[in-house]
């Protein structure tokens, strides 16, 4: 795969609300829309916050009429979107508001794709099939949408209306996505992340820094997002071990989320890479957090694609001042990161088996977002990464 110089260009960001304590704006952005009743979506885990309640609390106050959905599972499936569906449809609501992981968020979008209309939510898979997107007819053929991230990883916020959910017929996950629909507003608000435990503050955030080198690493011609991927990954450098290491530290939170949300701007626009692909396979195989497999992976999967990434990866070296400025440099960095956090480094540490390589490699092969991986993959190449990363050989 090599570079080339046609590309559209889109960058579309809607209204962001970004700083700490900004969730009590929450309430006004809705009241100010006249919506009859609103759907809150969210996860159990988020559903005992106190963020939760004072939200709930706020809504009341403001006499915003509200119901409620909390039975969002991690790596959510195409039951779990039919259930939130049906409470939507059944409690006559016309907008939602979701307060959560990527997770709460991607079920959110994929209800706000398709409540409205009665598509089936795979008649989006822009990815897989962009010729058969459904047209959008009529103001009121998405729910209007409002999004309030809790965890600085997915960038969900920021990468427009594509939501990544387990197809329960074909157990892999898919990506729906329209590119005329979008949150009418984000609220980024680094208050919530104080009280991520340190596993996931590590795991998320290793999300986002593999969607800031994914997206840099992409083929795709787009010097704006590449800048943008730069500064996610700089943003990453310099905080996530800090944000991991002290929770309360609300400044390196505020810069984590920033990194997450700007690097779903950079990969919207350049795509992601063979990584996410593997991370969609384990994660639809085995339930492991996306994070998490995005971080065992990562390193074996760049080592592989190390030589059509020279420069790119030079430049991350010197842009970081790593003291070996090379594309070893960067994997090195990796590789240390990975160990701060406390992350395991290996296949085999998530309990995935050798036995269990093929049904990953023909998974990931299956999944869209390995077209932009800058190396051109095949079922043999995912093969060869899985040997790697089951038992730690880098090289
Ligand atoms: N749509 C996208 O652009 C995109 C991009 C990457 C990943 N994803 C998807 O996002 C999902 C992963 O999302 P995630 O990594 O945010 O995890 P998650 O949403 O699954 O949440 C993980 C856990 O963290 C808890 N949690 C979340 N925020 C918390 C907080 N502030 N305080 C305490 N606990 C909190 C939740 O209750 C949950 O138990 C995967 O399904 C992945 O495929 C989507
Ligand atoms: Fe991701």
């Amino acid at each position: 795969m090599t570079d080339h110089f046609n590309e559209d260009w889109q960058c579309y960001v809607p209204p962001v609300y970004f700083g700490p304590g900004r969730l009590d704006e929450a309430a006004t952005l809705i009241r100010d829309r006249h919506f009859a009743r609103v759907l809150l979506v969210t996860d159990p885990g988020i559903a005992q916050q106190t963020f939760f309640s004072r939200l709930c609390k706020s809504l009341e106050h403001n006499t915003i009429d509200y119901r409620v959905f909390s039975a969002v599972r991690g790596n959510p499936t195409s039951e779990n979107v039919a259930d939130c569906c049906a409470v939507f449809r059944d409690n006559d609501c016309d907008a939602i508001v979701t307060i959560g992981g990527g997770s709460a968020i991607d079920v959110a979008k994929a209800v706000s794709l398709t409540a409205a209309n009665h598509h089936d939510l795979w008649d989006f898979c822009f990815f897989e099939d962009p010729a058969n997107l459904p047209a959008v007819r009529g103001e009121d053929f998405f729910v209007p949408l409002l999004i309030i991230p809790t965890t600085a990883g997915t960038g969900s916020e920021l990468s427009g209306s594509s939501c990544v959910i387990t197809d329960c017929d074909s157990h892999r996950k898919r990506v729906p996505y329209h590119p005329e629909h979008f949150p009418f507003a984000v609220i980024d608000d680094p208050q919530l992340l104080t009280g991520l435990p340190a596993n996931l503050s590590a795991w998320t955030g290793m999300d986002a820094l593999t969607h800031a080198l994914e997206a840099y690493s992409s083929p795709v011609f787009n010097p704006m997002c590449d800048g943008i991927a730069l500064e996610a990954i700089r943003l990453c450098h310099q905080w996530l071990e800090k944000s991991v290491a002290n929770g309360s530290d609300l400044t390196a939170r505020s810069q984590m989320m920033a990194a997450s949300s700007i690097a779903a701007v950079a990969f919207s626009a350049k795509g992601l890479g063979a990584v996410h692909s593997l991370a969609h396979a384990i994660g639809a195989l085995f339930d492991t957090h996306h994070g998490l497999a995005n971080a065992v992976v990562l390193p074996y999967m760049l080592e592989h694609n190390k030589e059509a990434l020279a420069d790119k990866l030079t430049t991350i070296a010197c842009l970081l001042n790593l003291p070996e400025k090379s594309p070893d440099g960067v994997i090195q960095w990796l590789l240390a990161l990975r160990q701060s956090l406390n992350i395991p480094s290996t296949l085999a540490d998530l309990n995935i088996a050798e036995s269990d390589l093929q049904a990953i490699a023909e998974l990931a092969l299956k999944d869209a977002e390995h077209q932009t991986n800058p190396v051109s993959m095949d079922e043999n190449a995912f093969m060869q990464v899985c040997h790697k990363a089951l038992h730690g050989r880098i090289g």
